[in-house]
């Protein structure tokens, strides 16, 4: 049997078939409050989306479940954890640690909940900056995560992310992501901040400036 990663608690028995309600059981105990209420209300809107753009909603709750499972956890802390896992480090998480939670809460997710779906850890790892290869459905989770309705009230500009998400028609989450990253980074860049190069690529990709090569 292995040794329990740094920092992480005891394994916690995997549920019946990685299920979003099961997994919020088992979380609660360990979230701040307020960071169970985010959860909610992004595990909420994803839902929406999945049920409005015919996206898998037991996956898409599943990631929005586990997506800030080590959100509250200290900066300093995530930093450590990552150092002791041996985890490679960008310059950014170096002066951003609070962007590792996604990387480590997959994996904390994975050994300590049993959440065995590749694609639902993928999207928890990558969900602060998005990714090149996210299926519709992860997007479904990613706009929620950054449209609720706590952030869209202190940010009023994310309400045009969520309005572009909720339009029926194919692409509508790609598109959304597209403007939200294409905020974030605008305003991470004016205040001086470190930008996430997958979230730039990411961006790229999106937009289709990836790939796409010369006009003829
Ligand atoms: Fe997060
Ligand atoms: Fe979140």
């Amino acid at each position: 049997m292995s040794t329990p990663a740094a920092g992480a608690c005891e394994r916690v028995p995997a549920g019946p078939g990685g299920d979003a309600a099961w997994l919020r059981e088992r979380m609660l105990p360990e979230l701040p409050q307020a960071m169970s209420e985010h959860i909610d209300r992004v595990v909420a809107l994803a839902r929406e989306f999945a049920a409005l753009h015919a996206l898998p909603e037991a996956r898409v709750s599943l990631a929005g479940q586990g997506h800030d499972l080590l959100r509250a956890v200290p900066p300093q802390e995530l930093l450590r954890r990552a150092e002791r896992r041996g985890l490679p480090l960008l310059d950014v998480e170096r002066e951003r640690p609070v962007v590792l939670h996604g990387v480590l809460g997959a994996l904390e997710l994975s050994e300590r909940f049993g959440v065995s779906d590749r694609g639902v850890l993928d999207a928890v790892r990558w969900h602060t900056t998005g990714h090149p290869t996210y299926p519709d459905w992860a997007w479904a989770m990613f706009v929620a995560d950054k449209v609720e309705p706590a952030k869209a009230e202190k940010w009023p500009a994310l309400r045009e992310v969520e309005a572009e998400a909720r339009r029926p028609r194919p692409g509508a989450l790609r598109d959304a992501a597209a403007r939200y990253l294409r905020l974030s980074l605008a305003r991470q860049r004016e205040q001086g901040e470190p930008v996430h190069p997958v979230a730039v690529e990411t961006l790229s990709v999106l937009e289709g400036a990836v790939g796409s090569g010369p006009p003829p």
